[in-house]
């Protein structure tokens, strides 16, 4: 029985101000999913001690957005998977598409920085999926197989299929328009076959437009195991009604 993850890419939003009223309402939200917010790094430590002094009966986890490959050194203005760990990171989103396609972080990059991850242990949450362009070239499943791979042949299975994996068309992201449910499960399917038995465990997050309307039918799929919502987790109300669907 896989757990249901519901995630929050706040992104580069918010100010002080917002996230503190964010985190109240998030402190609320009570449901049966895990519950995971990625603020941008300097809100970390604010976002860790709101729910360190509370006493929320559901799980909450904080996550980062992004990480350094390396572990210290002359990388000015790159924060380690260590650092991370002093805040009490669980989870790091590797790889998503605005890294990807913005930053130029290729493939090997991306698997670099899952395996630094893992290292410290924590648990990666990557982020694959395809370009309208690639979609509309039937190249979907190739492409999103091949991101994977890489990090497989940079970790092994046993340590893709420990983590989180997040298939996020880039086409839907931000856009409004997210997959149907029956394009998202197509594609989750195949990942987990690509992952074989050991993926039966793997949690695989749909992303792209999650709205508390959408959410429901997308959950119902038999491989979707959650959600990487950036928009709508910016809106605490909105967000719990995402949560309480998973
Ligand atoms: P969106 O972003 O929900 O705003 O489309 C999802 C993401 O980028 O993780």
């Amino acid at each position: 029985m896989r757990h249901p993850l519901v995630a929050g890419n706040w992104k580069m939003h918010g100010d002080r101000e917002s996230v503190a009223g964010l985190i109240a309402g998030l402190l609320e939200i009570g449901c049966e999913a895990e519950v995971a917010v990625f603020p941008p790094y300097v809100y970390i430590p604010l976002v860790a001690a709101s729910i360190g002094n509370s006493d929320v009966d559901f799980g909450i986890s904080i996550g980062a957005q992004n990480v350094s490959e390396y572990d210290s050194g002359a990388y000015t203005g790159e924060v380690s998977c260590q650092m991370l760990r002093d805040f009490g990171c669980q989870y790091t989103i590797v790889g998503h598409s605005e890294r990807r396609s913005i930053y130029g972080e290729t493939n090997e990059q991306v698997a670099h920085k899952f395996a630094a991850v893992q290292s410290v242990g924590i648990t990666p949450i990557l982020c694959v999926g395809e370009t309208l362009e690639q979609r509309d070239q039937g190249k979907t499943l190739v492409v999103v197989a091949a991101q994977i791979e890489a990090v497989i042949e940079r970790v092994g299975l046993d340590e893709v299929c420990e983590a989180v994996i997040a298939y996020e068309p880039v086409w839907a992201i931000g856009t409004g328009k997210t997959a149907s449910a029956d394009q998202a499960q197509a594609v989750h399917l195949a990942i987990r076959q690509q992952l074989g038995e050991l993926g039966e465990k793997t949690r695989i997050l749909y992303g792209g437009s999650v709205k508390a309307a959408n959410a429901a039918e997308l959950f119902m799929q038999p491989d979707i195991d959650g959600a990487l919502v950036g928009g709508a987790s910016l809106d605490a109300n909105e967000f719990s009604k995402i949560c309480k669907l998973a």
